[in-house]
């Protein structure tokens, strides 16, 4: 199993990590467009080799596709993050264009790759991709959801004052502060519905926290985060690497699921060795389909930002 992890910045790296630790792939390709950054991050991450006991090679590369032939996965991180105040979005100007070119680099030497999307705004550059590989749609994945609903358990976790292991959530909708839709309806502890441990209001909170995790990251780190990043993907490459079949919430382009066509927005899906093997209709009732409807024109305005590049 070979991944190329393109992008060797804190979720690149971090990724690779934890991709390394679960000691699944074979091979991981670390490339970076700045000189030997990629390749002293991947002799950095092999000299843990010995001390976190795994197998797994990873090698870095500086802008050099031919080092990641016939990739099986591979994880687009490269662009710029977001700054504190900055929307994801408003990367698009920068981005767009990095992950089109990267998107056509990697496809040229791995024509049978599984294509996941990190760099943001996530949702749009999921569909960029859809529009510059034309590989088949369950081939191209964009992370988000699973990254949001992290969060969403984590803030269930702090409310309920429980194990995280005893917290099950969804996030979806799109990955952006305004429009991502934590399912707090459906959230449990332990099969039993967190609104029985917890007040409208401390949900309302829960709800809100979770969408701006990101961005209340990045005020506190001065930049986008890198460790939640990096092992939501991580987990994403491990369920098609292995085909464990697992139902992440993932940005895939839709054709009347959910009644939404022609755009890429997080719903859950579930990851095999096919990328993903089926899209999961949940039964949402009328406020939660407005507000994924809601989120969906919301990913359609970015995604028409793509004509003006
Ligand atoms: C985040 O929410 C980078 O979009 C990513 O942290």
């Amino acid at each position: 199993m070979k991944v190329t992890v393109v992008g060797a910045g804190a979720v690149g790296a971090s990724c690779a990590e934890y991709i390394a630790i679960k000691d699944f792939a074979s091979e991981v390709i670390l490339l970076d467009i700045k000189e030997n950054f990629a390749e002293g991050k991947a002799m950095d991450l092999m000299q843990t080799a010995s001390l976190n006991g795994f197998d797994t090679k990873i090698s870095g590369c500086t802008n050099d596709y031919s080092r990641t032939s016939n990739s099986d996965i591979a994880v687009i991180t490269s662009g710029i993050p977001r700054k504190p105040g900055m929307t994801r979005e408003e990367l698009i100007g920068i981005n767009a264009g990095i992950v089109k070119t990267v998107s056509e680099q990697i496809i040229k030497f791995s024509p049978n790759v599984i294509l996941i999307i990190v760099s943001n705004p996530m949702d749009t550059m999921t569909y960029l991709a859809h529009k510059s590989t034309g590989l088949p749609k369950n081939r191209i994945i964009g992370m988000g959801g699973a990254l949001d609903s992290a969060r969403f358990k984590y803030r269930l976790a702090e409310a309920v004052g429980c194990p995280m292991s005893d917290i099950d959530g969804m996030v979806i909708g799109g990955h952006s502060d305004t429009g991502m839709l934590p399912l707090t309806r459906l959230a449990t502890r332990n099969s039993v519905r967190v609104s029985e441990f917890l007040s409208n209001e401390r949900l309302d909170k829960v709800l809100e926290d979770t969408k701006v995790g990101g961005a209340t990251l990045t005020g506190m780190l001065g930049t986008s985060a890198w460790y939640a990043p990096g092992a939501a993907v991580s987990s994403l490459v491990h369920s098609i690497a292995c085909n464990q079949k697992k139902m992440f919430t993932c940005s895939t382009l839709l054709s009347g699921e959910y009644g939404l066509n022609d755009l890429c927005i997080g719903v859950p899906v579930i990851l095999g060795k096919n990328g993903i093997e089926s899209i999961v209709e949940i039964e949402l009732n009328e406020s939660e389909l407005t507000k994924l409807r809601a989120s969906a024109d919301g990913v359609v305005k970015t995604n028409l930002l793509l004509n003006n590049i």
